[in-house]
C-alpha cells in the first residue's frame, strides 16, 4: 500500500463524519451560508490558506505556490443540495424539510476537503499552485459562472472536477476523452388562440391542438434532424392550457429540455424548433413564441488531461473503467470553455440515480476520491505538457 492510499484511509473516519454533516444539513443553491461557513473551518483547522474571491457562497483555497514558475491546478467539488424531501431513513438525514443532498454534492465536498488534506501533508513537494474550487449553485448551472467572473480561474492551467456515480462500483473510476455530459437547455413555447366556447370552435382558434401538433412535430427532430450517429433528446415536461371542459382557452404553455452532446448538434436542432414552432403554429392559424433558455454546453474531456486521469488513477490504486456518458447536465463545462480540463465518475455503489429521494451512496468511496483528486493534482503539477500551457488541446 502506497502512502497516500495508507494517508486517506486514515482520513477515512474524519471525511465520513463531514459528510454526514453536509448531509443532514443541505442548503438550496446560492443560500450555502452555512455549508461555506462549515469549510472555511475544516480548511483553517487544517491550516490551509482561504484565498480572497468576490463570492457570497462558496469557497477558494489554495496550497503551494507558484513562485518555482510551476503551474497552477484547480480542483472543483459543488456544495449545493436540492428541493427534494430525503426518503432514505437514515440516521444522518436531512434535518431541513424538503431539502436533500440528493445529488452527492455533500459527498464531492467531502471528496475535495480529502484531498485538501492529503495535499497539506505534501505541500512542501507541491511543484507549483493547487487551487481548490467549493462552488456553489450547481443545481441552477448558475454557479460556475459566478466562480468564474470572481476571478477564481485566472492563471488555471487544467481544472479537475468529479462526480459520484450510483452505478459504477466503489474502488472505480469512469474516465473518458471527449464528450461525458450534455449540453442541458431548456425552452418555453407560449401558443396563442383565441378563446370561444367548446361547442363553437369555428369562432375562435383551439391552441391545444395546435400545441399537440408542435408537440408531435419536435419528436421529428431527433429522428429526421439529427444523424444517427449523433444522439439528441427533446422531451416537453409541461403543458399548461385551458380551465374548464366546455371552454377552449385562449392560450397554451409549454416547458421541456433539450440534451446534446456536441455544439453542433445543439445549433442544428435549436434551428429546427424554431421552423418547427413557427410552421405547426402558421399551419393551424395562429401563431406561437419560442423562449431559449440557454443551459451549460456539454462536458468536452481533453484527451491529453484523460490520459493523466487515468495514470493517476491506477497510481492511486483506482480502477479505470468507461463510462457511459451521461444525458444530465454539468456546469463543470463552463470552466472547460476557458481551460482544459477533466471531469470524472467516480464510483460510488449507489442503490439509486441521482435526484431521487432515496440516493444514498457508499461512504467508503471517500477515500478513493479523495486520493484521486490529491494524485491528479501531484501528477498535473509535474506534467510537462501542462506546465507548456498552450500546447494541451481542448476538444
Ligand atoms: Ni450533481
Amino acid at each position: 500500500m502506497g502512502k497516500l492510499e495508507a494517508d486517506s484511509l486514515e482520513l477515512e473516519p474524519k471525511l465520513i463524519a463531514i459528510r454526514r454533516q453536509l448531509h443532514q444539513h443541505p442548503e438550496l443553491s446560492n443560500e450555502e451560508f452555512e455549508t461555506t461557513a462549515a469549510i472555511r473551518q475544516w480548511l483553517e483547522e487544517a491550516g490551509i490558506r482561504i484565498a480572497k474571491y468576490p463570492l457570497p457562497t462558496g469557497l477558494i483555497a489554495e496550497l503551494g505556490s507558484t513562485e518555482t514558475g510551476g503551474p497552477v491546478i484547480a480542483l472543483r467539488a459543488d456544495i449545493d443540495a436540492l428541493p427534494i424531501q430525503e426518503e432514505t431513513g437514515l440516521p444522518f438525514a436531512s434535518v431541513q424539510e424538503g431539502k436533500m443532498h440528493a445529488c452527492g454534492h455533500d459527498f464531492h465536498t467531502a471528496s475535495l476537503l480529502g484531498a485538501a488534506f492529503l495535499l497539506k501533508q505534501r505541500e512542501a513537494e507541491l511543484k507549483g499552485k493547487v487551487r481548490l474550487i467549493f462552488q456553489p449553485a450547481e443545481e441552477k448551472a448558475t454557479g460556475a459562472q459566478q466562480v468564474l467572473r470572481s476571478g477564481a480561474l485566472d492563471g488555471v492551467h487544467a481544472v479537475f472536477g468529479l462526480h459520484n456515480k450510483p452505478d459504477l462500483p466503489v474502488g472505480t473510476v469512469g474516465i473518458k476523452s471527449g464528450a461525458l455530459m450534455a449540453a442541458a437547455d431548456g425552452f418555453k413555447i407560449e401558443v396563442d388562440g383565441v378563446g370561444t366556447h367548446a361547442a363553437v370552435p369555428d369562432a375562435g382558434i383551439d391552441p391545444i391542438v395546435t400545441a399537440a401538433h408542435i408537440v408531435t412535430a419536435l419528436q421529428s427532430i431527433v429522428s429526421r434532424n439529427v444523424s444517427p450517429l449523433d444522439s439528441a433528446v427533446v422531451s416537453v415536461t409541461q403543458i399548461h392550457s385551458g380551465s374548464s371542459w366546455n371552454v377552449i382557452p385562449d392560450k397554451a404553455v409549454m416547458d421541456g429540455t433539450l440534451r446534446t452532446f456536441d455544439e453542433r448538434v445543439r445549433k442544428r436542432v435549436r434551428e429546427r424548433f424554431a421552423q418547427v414552432i413557427d410552421g405547426v403554429a402558421s399551419a393551424l392559424d395562429t401563431t406561437a413564441r419560442l423562449h431559449w433558455i440557454q443551459g451549460p454546453p456539454p462536458v468536452l474531456n481533453d484527451p491529453l488531461l484523460a490520459g493523466l486521469g487515468k495514470q493517476a488513477a491506477e497510481a492511486a490504486g483506482l480502477e479505470v473503467v468507461e463510462p457511459v456518458p451521461s444525458s444530465a447536465g454539468e456546469d463543470f463545462a463552463f470552466y472547460q470553455q476557458q481551460v482544459p480540463g477533466l471531469f470524472v465518475f467516480i464510483g460510488t455503489s449507489g442503490t439509486q440515480e441521482w435526484h431521487h429521494p432515496g440516493f444514498t451512496l457508499d461512504e467508503q468511496a471517500l477515500p478513493y476520491s479523495a486520493r484521486f483528486l490529491a494524485q491528479l493534482a501531484l501528477d498535473a503539477l509535474e506534467s510537462e505538457a501542462i506546465i507548456r500551457t498552450g500546447e494541451t488541446a481542448v476538444v
